[in-house]
C-alpha cells in the first residue's frame, strides 16, 4: 500500500457489491485500505466474485433492496459514508424486455431512492459516482460514432431507457438545486475476471469453449460493440471519485464516456475466442447458423472513445483485448474447475 494513500480508512458504499464491477471494485478498494460497505440483493453466491474470492470477508455486506430508503439511510448514517459508487442495477437486457417493471423499479426508483438518502445525509457525502451506460444514448448510427458526452439521450429499449432516466435524475441532483457532488459515467461493455453474467457475450463464449457446449449467437454477428477491460474501469472509477472528492465545484455534474475507441464486430470476438482455443470446427458451425439469425431489441452499432477523460485527466485504457484474453480465459477455466 502506498504512503499518502487517499483511500486509507475512507468509508465507501458500493451498491450492487456482489455484481461483476462491484466485486472487483470492492476487492481493489479493500486492498487499498478503504472501509468498504456494500449493498446487494443477491442471494445466489455461486455467481459472484465477491463470495468466490472471499472478498466478502474483507468488507461489510448488507442485504437489501436499493428501493428501501430506510435501509439506505441507516447504512449511510451508521457507516458515516463519504464516498458512494452506485452500481446496483438490473442489467440483463433480455430480462428488461420481458419484465420491464422490475428494471424500471431497480434502475430508476433505485437511483432516486439512493440519491434522496444521500441528500438527507448531505453533510458527510463528498463524492458520488453514478454508473449510467453507453446504452443510455440509444441508436445513433455509424456516422455519429463514437458517442460524445454532449449527444442527447434517446433510448427506446427498456434497459437503455432505465439507464437514461437514472442518468438524468443524477444530473438533476448535481444541479444547483440539490448540490450533490456527482459524476455520471457512461461506459461501454466491460469484461474480465469475475463477470459471471452468462447472458453477456464474452463469458458466454468462453464458457462454451471450456465446457464444450454449443454456442448460440443471439444475432447475426454483425452488431458492433466496444469492450473495455475491468481493471481499466476500476482504475478509472477510483480516479474519478478521488478527483470529485478533492474538487467538487470543478467536477460535479460532469459526464464521462469510456471505451477503447476500437469497435469490434460481435462475430470477430467470437472468432478470436474460438481460435484462441483452436475450435475451428465449432466456429464454422456457429457462423453457419448465425447467418440466419435476426437481431431485435438491441442496438446495431455503438462504441466509445475516451477523449474527454484524456483531456481532463490524461487517462486512457491500458489493456487490449488480445493481450488480456489468455488471462481472462484462464480465470474462467479455474472457476469452472471449482464450479461445475
Ligand atoms: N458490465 C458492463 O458491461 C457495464 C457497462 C456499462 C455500464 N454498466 C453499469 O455498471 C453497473 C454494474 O454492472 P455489473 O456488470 O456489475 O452488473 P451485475 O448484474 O453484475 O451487478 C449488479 C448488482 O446490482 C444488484 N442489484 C440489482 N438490483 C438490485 C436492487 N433492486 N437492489 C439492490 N441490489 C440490486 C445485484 O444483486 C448485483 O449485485 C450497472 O449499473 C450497469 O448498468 C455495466
Amino acid at each position: 500500500m502506498k504512503k499518502n494513500n487517499f483511500w486509507k480508512k475512507k468509508n465507501v458504499l458500493i451498491t450492487g457489491i456482489s455484481g461483476f464491477v462491484g466485486s472487483n471494485l470492492a476487492k481493489n478498494l479493500s486492498n487499498s485500505g478503504a472501509n468498504v460497505i456494500g449493498l446487494t440483493q443477491k442471494k445466489n453466491k455461486k455467481y459472484s466474485l465477491l463470495f468466490y474470492e472471499k472478498i466478502n470477508k474483507k468488507v461489510k455486506v448488507v442485504y437489501g433492496n436499493i428501493t428501501d430508503i430506510k435501509k439506505i439511510n441507516k447504512i449511510l448514517k451508521i457507516n458515516k459514508i463519504e464516498i458512494c459508487f452506485h452500481l446496483a442495477a438490473q442489467v440483463e437486457v433480455g430480462q428488461a424486455r420481458r419484465k420491464p417493471y422490475e428494471t424500471w423499479d431497480s434502475n430508476i426508483r433505485g437511483t432516486y431512492t439512493l440519491l434522496e438518502a444521500l441528500r438527507e445525509n448531505r453533510k458527510k457525502i463528498k463524492s458520488i459516482i453514478i454508473a449510467s451506460s453507453d446504452k443510455a444514448y440509444g441508436e445513433y448510427g455509424l456516422k455519429k460514432m463514437p458517442y460524445k458526452e454532449t449527444y442527447p439521450l434517446k433510448p427506446i429499449y427498456p434497459y437503455d431507457t432505465s439507464k437514461a432516466c437514472a442518468d438524468m435524475i443524477a444530473k438533476s441532483y448535481s444541479s444547483n438545486l440539490f448540490k450533490l457532488p456527482i459524476i455520471i459515467t457512461r461506459f461501454s461493455n466491460i469484461y474480465g475476471p469475475g463477470q459471471l453474467n452468462f447472458t453477456a457475450l464474452i463469458p458466454d463464449l468462453i464458457r462454451s469453449c471450456i465446457l464444450n457446449k454449443t454456442f448460440k449467437m443471439r444475432g447475426d454477428g454483425e452488431s458492433v460493440r466496444d469492450y473495455i477491460y475491468i481493471n481499466d474501469i476500476i482504475d478509472l472509477y477510483k480516479l474519478l471519485a478521488k478527483k470529485l472528492y478533492k474538487n467538487p465545484k470543478k467536477y460535479s455534474g460532469e459526464i464521462f464516456n469510456a471505451g477503447t475507441n476500437i469497435p469490434h464486430k460481435t462475430k470477430n470476438i467470437l472468432k478470436r475466442v474460438f481460435l484462441y482455443r483452436n475450435k475451428n470446427k465449432e466456429l464454422k458451425e456457429v457462423i453457419k447458423k448465425m447467418k440466419k439469425n435476426k437481431t431485435s431489441g438491441e442496438l446495431s452499432i455503438q462504441y466509445m472513445d475516451y477523449k474527454k477523460l484524456n483531456k481532463y485527466f490524461n487517462w486512457k485504457p491500458k489493456h487490449k483485448f488480445e493481450a488480456v484474453l489468455p488471462k481472462v480465459y484462464q480465470w474462467y477455466e479455474n472457476y469452472f474447475k471449482k464450479n461445475k
